[in-house]
C-alpha cells in the first residue's frame, strides 16, 4: 500500500440541481451523506493525510467532515474558479508534499476504497506523472473525454463544453479521480490557466502538461463505473441510494443472511448483521441497528438505532434506540420507542408502545398496553390493556413492577408507584398506592347485580327479549322490580 498518501476531496461546489437547502454533498443516502460515503472509502485507504475543500455552504460542510475525520485538513476555496484551482488550493493547505496525490469528488458516494487502493497501487507500480480513473459508459455528455493517441496513449482530457464532435463521440470518461505525483502536481498547478468555455482552471488540463514534459501518464480504466457516478439532483440521489442499498443487501447475502426480497429490504451502511439472520419484506434496518444470529426481522419492520438478540422475532414493529433480549417475541404491532430493553426470552406483543421502560428477562407485555417509564421484574406478566400513567401533566414518573408478578387485564398503574415481587392486581384496578410483595390489590367497589334490570327498563326491546328467554330456560322469576344481589 502506498506509504505517503494525501487524499484530496473536493467539496466546494454548489450542487443547485438538488434545489435544496442542503449542500449537495450533504445530502443521506443508506444512512450516511454523500460525502461521508466518500470519507469512508478513503479512510480504507489510511492515507497519511486527507485534505477537504469547502467553499459554498462551509459553515455547514465544514463541521460535518470534522465530526467524521476530525484530523482532515480543511481548505477553504472562496470562490469556485474550477477542479485545478480547487486543488491549488488544498496543495497550498498543507505545505510540502512529496508521495501520491489522490484528487476526488466529493459526491460520489459508491466509490470504494478497494477502487482507490487499486489506482494508487497501479499508479506507483507505473512511475507515472499521472493516472486517470477512467471507465466506459453508455451516455457520456457532461464527462471529461480521454484522448488517446495511435499507439493508444493518454494525450489529454479534453471537457464537454470544449469538445469537437468527434471527440464528444468518445464514451471513454474522466471519473474524475485522479492520481498525481506530487512533485509533478505542485509544478503543474502554476502553469495552468482558465482560456477555455467555462473560463475555469481544469485540473485535467495536467494531463497534457505530463505529456509535454515528456512524462509517464495512464488511464486505470473500471468495469464498475457506478462507483465514480455523482448525484446532481434528486432523482439520481435515489437511484444511487437504491443501488448503494442493492450492494449492501447483496454483501449480507453473501455473509450468510436470508433476505425473502431484496427490493424491499433497505439496509444502511453502519447495520451490523449475523449469519443466519433472516429478514422478511418490507425491512428497514436504519442506523448503528444490530442484529443477532437465527433473528427473525419482519415483515413491515422499521429499527433504528436497535439491538436485536440472537434468535429474537420481531415482527410488523417500528423500533428506535431499543435492546431485544435473546430469544424474544416482538409485535406484531409494537412500538419501540428509546429506552426500551426487554430482556432474554421477554415478549412485547400487539399493539404494545414501551418507551424508557426495562423488562426482564421471561417478563411479558403481550397485549395492547403503554409501557413508559418502568421496570418490570424477571417472568411477570402484564395482563392486557394496561396503561403505566407516568405523566401526571406536569411531570413524568416512574413505575417498578416487581418479579413473578401477575397483573389483571385493563390496568391503570399510576406512577410514582410500586408493585411488589410476586404481587397481583385485579382486573380493572388502578393502582395508585403501592403494592406489597406477594399481595392481591383490587380497586372499585364489588360489584352489583340489578337482576331482572333489561325486563323492567327496557320491556319490549330485543334486548329485554333475549334476557327472558333465557331467564325462562334456566326457569328463573322473570318479572317484577329488578332485586340486587351483592358479592
Ligand atoms: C469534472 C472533470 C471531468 C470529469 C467530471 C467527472 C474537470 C475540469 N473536469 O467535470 O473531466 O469527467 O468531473 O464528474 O476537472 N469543485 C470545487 N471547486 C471548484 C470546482 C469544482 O470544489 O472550483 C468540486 C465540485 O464541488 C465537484 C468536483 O469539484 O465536487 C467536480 O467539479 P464539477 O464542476 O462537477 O466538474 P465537472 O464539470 O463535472
Ligand atoms: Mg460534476
Amino acid at each position: 500500500m502506498p506509504n505517503n498518501l494525501t487524499v484530496i476531496v473536493l467539496a466546494a461546489g454548489g450542487g443547485t440541481r438538488m434545489k435544496s437547502k442542503t449542500m449537495k454533498v450533504l445530502h443521506p443516502l443508506a444512512g450516511r451523506s454523500m460525502i461521508g460515503h466518500v470519507l469512508a472509502a478513503v479512510q480504507a485507504l489510511e492515507p497519511q493525510r486527507i485534505v477537504a475543500v469547502v467553499g459554498t455552504q462551509r459553515e455547514h460542510v465544514a463541521p460535518h467532515i470534522q465530526e467524521l475525520v476530525p484530523d482532515a485538513v480543511l481548505a477553504v476555496q472562496e470562490t469556485q474558479e474550477g477542479t485545478g484551482h480547487a486543488v491549488r488550493i488544498a496543495m497550498d493547505a498543507v505545505g510540502d508534499v512529496t508521495g501520491t496525490v489522490v484528487v476526488l469528488a466529493a459526491d460520489t458516494p459508491l466509490i470504494e476504497g478497494e477502487t482507490l487502493r487499486g489506482l494508487a497501487e497501479e499508479h506507483e507500480a507505473a512511475e507515472r506523472a499521472v493516472s486517470i480513473l477512467s471507465g466506459r459508459v453508455a451516455n457520456p455528455f457532461g464527462y471529461g473525454r480521454i484522448l488517446r493517441n495511435a499507439e493508444g496513449d493518454v494525450e489529454a482530457i479534453i471537457e464537454e463544453k470544449d469538445a469537437t464532435r468527434e471527440q464528444q463521440a468518445i464514451n471513454e470518461i474522466n471519473s474524475g479521480i485522479i492520481a498525481f505525483d506530487a512533485a509533478f502536481l505542485t509544478a503543474a498547478l502554476p502553469k495552468l490557466d482558465n482560456d477555455n468555455a467555462k473560463s475555469e482552471y481544469y485540473l485535467t488540463d495536467t494531463v497534457g502538461l505530463a505529456r509535454d514534459a515528456g512524462l509517464a501518464v495512464g488511464a486505470y480504466a473500471i468495469d464498475d463505473v457506478m462507483q465514480t457516478e455523482g448525484a446532481n439532483d434528486r432523482a439520481q440521489l435515489a437511484e444511487l441510494g437504491k443501488e448503494l442499498n442493492r450492494r449492501i443487501v447483496t454483501r449480507w447475502m453473501k455473509d450468510g443472511v436470508t433476505v425473502m426480497d431484496p427490493a424491499t429490504t433497505w439496509i444502511e451502511s453502519e447495520v451490523v448483521l449475523s449469519r443466519d439472520v433472516t429478514l422478511l419484506p418490507n425491512t428497514q434496518l436504519l442506523g448503528a441497528t444490530v442484529v443477532g444470529e437465527d433473528a427473525v426481522v419482519g415483515p413491515d419492520t422499521t429499527l433504528k438505532d436497535c439491538e436485536i438478540g440472537e434468535g429474537a422475532h420481531v415482527v410488523r414493529t417500528h423500533g428506535e434506540l431499543a435492546v431485544i433480549g435473546a430469544g424474544s417475541n416482538v409485535g406484531p404491532y409494537a412500538y419501540l420507542r428509546p429506552g426500551t430493553q426487554l430482556g432474554v426470552k421477554g415478549k412485547i406483543g400487539t399493539f404494545v408502545e414501551t418507551k424508557n421502560a426495562q423488562i426482564g428477562a421471561g417478563a411479558k407485555v403481550p397485549h395492547l398496553s403503554y409501557v413508559g417509564d418502568a421496570e418490570i421484574g424477571e417472568a411477570t406478566n402484564i395482563g392486557a390493556g394496561t396503561i403505566f400513567a407516568n405523566y401526571d401533566g406536569v411531570k413524568k414518573s416512574k413505575t417498578v413492577v416487581g418479579r413473578h408478578a401477575r397483573t389483571g387485564s385493563n390496568n391503570t398503574f399510576v406512577a410514582p408507584v410500586t408493585i411488589g415481587d410476586g404481587a397481583s392486581t385485579g382486573g380493572g384496578t388502578v393502582v395508585r398506592r403501592d403494592v406489597p410483595p406477594g399481595s392481591l390489590a383490587v380497586s372499585g367497589g364489588p360489584q352489583r347485580n340489578l337482576e331482572g334490570w333489561a325486563l323492567a327498563k327496557r320491556a319490549g326491546t330485543p334486548q329485554a327479549e333475549a334476557a327472558e328467554s333465557a331467564l325462562a330456560a334456566t326457569d328463573v322469576s322473570s318479572h317484577g322490580e329488578p332485586s340486587v344481589s351483592d358479592e
